[in-house]
């Protein structure tokens, strides 16, 4: 996996962010195994609870395309686009990467730069989850 080239597409993602409200921009870039990536940012709504965070733009995006298997997600965000700290997903989008990644495999990259980030697996990030084994 090419770490930097994955926190790259994230970070030219992250200008696009619509979110006019909180003036929270964040952009996640998501690697399918078959090596293909798509990006998503968050994307608000005047009725906030409407409101999109990247990490599931680019996942539905991708399942949208008939994706099913990925490896790995770049995060970055910031205050009007500028990075300052490490991104972590929201509870909602763990719960939402866990339907569709292995949580012992997939990494998640929190970046600042691509030369500055840390990378924990969806299991540490999401432990003791309730995921569509369950349900079999
Ligand atoms: N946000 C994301 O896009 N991803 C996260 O995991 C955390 C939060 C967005 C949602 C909202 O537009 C803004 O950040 C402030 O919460």
């Amino acid at each position: 996996m090419d770490r930097r080239r994955l926190i790259q597409a994230a970070i030219d993602n992250l200008p696009g962010a619509y979110a006019p409200y909180s003036h929270f921009y964040v952009s996640a870039a998501l690697l399918c195994r078959d090596g293909t990536v798509y990006t998503g940012f968050n994307i608000e709504n005047a009725a906030y609870s409407a409101t999109v965070c990247a990490e599931r733009s680019a996942l539905f995006r991708a399942v949208n395309d008939g994706k099913r298997e990925f490896e790995a997600m770049a995060v970055c965000g910031g205050r009007d686009g500028v990075i300052t700290g490490y991104c972590a997903p929201c509870g909602v989008c763990r719960q939402v990467m866990r339907e569709f990644c292995q949580p012992e495999t997939f990494r998640i990259l929190l970046a600042k730069s691509v030369d500055d980030y840390r990378e924990m697996t969806l299991a540490e990030l999401l432990p003791m989850s309730f995921g569509p084994e369950n349900l079999e």
